[in-house]
């Protein structure tokens, strides 16, 4: 980029230096010496040429000049826009005429200024990014043709944020620029570098990065761009992983204690119930175990129980037999 500048600057003044000298002799002499400067050649076939790149921003005014000729020596002015995916759009201004004409312009964007027989230049209002592309002015006059070649380069501005995210890490972040920001950070970290391309021809640079050392307390990240640079810092909470884990341990606590509290008092009321079960009313496989023996100790210990018992019963049965005989008489 200041690569290019700087050649075209250059040629910028040469061509300058040439002008101004050619006016001089034209001055003093005569104008088949301009043609001698402008390259010993038949200028028509070889017009005189200077590139020269412009970078403009997005939603601004700008106006391309064309070469700038004593206007009374211009014939014609033709402005040719070349513009991707678009066919090539054609305007020119015949002085003589005094008149206007246009082949495939279809951008109302793109004008000539109030006054094309004063300032033959190409104003665009607003740029914007489909503007992109190769302008080129020729000026043709009785001495030779003379252009200006612009490549034009349309700048947004990125949008910056800075913020941190889980981990201790932080993100920078330039959204939606052109050309691509450039990300750089101090103190220098554990960075990844992303890049999001848009519909639009603009970039989102996104980085994250990352602080091993636990004494890194500010950072900044700086965003070097050609519509200016920025500068953001942030605070990084020093003990963020632990204070993490630490208000996790507080959220969760409360629901453990109730738990586990939940859980004992459980078990106690389990725990009564079978006390309470096995006190008032036993199982039946416990009650057979512990009673048998006992049940035989009495059949065994008090047989008389048992004689006496009979002896009821059969004295019961007799009385009922001689009742029975009784009615049956
Ligand atoms: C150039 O020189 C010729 C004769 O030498 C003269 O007739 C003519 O007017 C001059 N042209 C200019 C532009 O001075
Ligand atoms: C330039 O070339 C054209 C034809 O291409 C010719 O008619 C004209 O005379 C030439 N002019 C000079 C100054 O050589
Ligand atoms: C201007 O740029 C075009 C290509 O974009 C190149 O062909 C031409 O030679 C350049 N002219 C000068 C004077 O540098
Ligand atoms: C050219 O035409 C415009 C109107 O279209 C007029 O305002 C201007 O004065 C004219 N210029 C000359 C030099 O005739
Ligand atoms: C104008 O555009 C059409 C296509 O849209 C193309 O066919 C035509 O050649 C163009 N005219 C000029 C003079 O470039
Ligand atoms: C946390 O950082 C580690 C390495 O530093 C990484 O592997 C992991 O994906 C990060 N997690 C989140 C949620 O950013
Ligand atoms: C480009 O697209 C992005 C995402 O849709 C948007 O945020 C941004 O404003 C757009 N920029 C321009 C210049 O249109
Ligand atoms: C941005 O920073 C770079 C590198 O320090 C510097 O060369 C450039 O001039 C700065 N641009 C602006 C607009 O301040």
């Amino acid at each position: 980029m200041p690569c290019s500048w700087r050649t075209s600057d250059l040629q910028l003044l040469l061509m300058l230096t040439v002008f101004l000298v050619a006016e001089c002799i034209s001055a003093s002499s005569n104008s088949t010496q301009q043609l001698a400067l402008s390259g010993n050649l038949n200028s028509s076939q070889s017009p005189t040429e200077v590139n020269i790149s412009l970078t403009v921003l997005v939603d601004t005014k700008t106006v391309l000049s064309c070469p700038s000729i004593l206007l009374r020596n211009v014939v014609i002015t033709t402005w040719e826009i070349f513009l991707r995916d678009k066919p090539p759009c054609i305007r020119a201004y015949r002085r003589d005429t005094n008149e206007t004409t246009e082949t495939n312009c279809t951008d109302k964007r793109m004008t000539w200024p109030d006054r094309p027989d004063q300032i033959p230049a190409l104003q665009i209002d607003p740029v914007a990014i489909t503007h992109e592309g190769h302008y080129r002015c020729t000026v043709a006059t009785p001495d030779g043709n003379f252009q200006h070649v612009y490549q034009l380069q349309v700048l947004v501005a990125p949008e910056v944020t800075l913020f941190q995210s889980e981990n201790r890490s932080v993100v920078c972040k330039a959204v939606a620029g052109r050309p691509a920001a450039r990300i750089s950070w101090m103190p220098a970290g554990d960075c990844v570098s992303d890049y999001e391309y848009w519909g639009n021809d603009t970039v989102t640079v996104q980085s994250t990065c990352h602080w091993a050392d636990g004494n890194v307390c500010i950072v900044s990240c700086s965003v070097f761009h050609e519509t200016g640079n920025w500068s953001r810092y942030i605070e990084l909470n020093p003990g963020a992983k632990t204070s993490k884990t630490l208000i996790i341990l507080y959220s969760i606590l409360p629901v453990i204690i109730v738990v586990i509290v939940g859980f004992v008092w459980l078990l106690k009321i389990i725990g009564c119930r079978k006390y309470k079960l096995k006190k008032t009313e036993p199982t039946p496989g416990v009650e057979e175990d512990e009673m048998q023996p006992y049940a035989s100790y009495t059949e065994k210990s008090n047989p008389l129980y048992d004689t006496t018992n009979r002896v009821k019963t059969s004295q019961l049965l007799q009385s009922e037999v001689d009742g029975m005989n009784l009615h049956t008489l």
